[in-house]
């Protein structure tokens, strides 16, 4: 990938709510903003998100994940046809497969509710808790064949008070995540 001045084309990845993608859609709009979202997609039609991007003019496909090699398929044609340099995963639920990503072949991020490597996979928060830690946080981390484990690009901590439970922390770390993953994309693609 040529280095910037260029601004990168993104797609977004989204399954429901959407919060991280309107915090890219935010940062995407600022005159220094090395991204241009091109678009979102969804496995979920439904996903309050998808609203958002389409207001926001936003190309947006919610394609209906009845079998994830056709999925794959059709959202490969869809970063092609769009030219996309970089695929940004926000709250994306399904796992993409290892030819999927070989096939695209640029870069994909994914912002992950937990201090990577600590509690990759689901129910970050409620672990966090149930062991005790002191700190919880989230994690932008390059997207590989192996579940939340490529390499972290940037991470914040938040400190967990006795009094929180997992509605509390969960709303403390997606505050987090807004803040952090438009700077992980600013660190990762100045640093290319
Ligand atoms: C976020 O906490 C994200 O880290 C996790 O799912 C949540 C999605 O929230 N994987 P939203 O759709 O961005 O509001």
């Amino acid at each position: 990938m040529e280095k910037y001045p260029g601004k990168k084309n993104i797609a977004v990845f989204i399954s429901g709510r959407g919060s991280n993608l309107r915090s890219l859609i935010k940062y995407s709009k600022k005159k220094n903003s090395l991204i241009k979202i091109k678009l979102t997609v969804s496995n979920n039609p439904n996903a309050e998100g998808l609203k958002y991007a389409f207001k926001s003019k936003i190309k947006t496909y919610g394609i209906k994940f009845k079998n994830k090699s056709n999925f794959e398929k059709n959202v490969l044609k869809l970063l092609k046809k769009n030219n996309i340099d970089i695929v940004c995963l926000a709250g994306f639920m399904k796992i993409l497969s290892g030819s999927f990503i070989r096939k695209f072949s640029r870069p994909i991020l994914n912002i992950h509710p937990s201090l990577l490597p600590k509690y990759k996979g689901l129910n970050t928060h409620e672990r966090a808790i149930k062991n005790k830690d002191k700190f919880a946080g989230a994690s932008v981390h390059k997207v590989t064949e192996k579940l939340d484990s490529g390499k972290v690009i940037l991470q914040k901590k938040v400190k967990i008070l006795k009094s929180d439970n997992v509605k509390i922390l969960e709303k403390k770390v997606l505050k987090v995540e807004h803040e952090i993953y438009p700077k992980a994309i600013d660190k990762f693609l100045t640093n290319l």
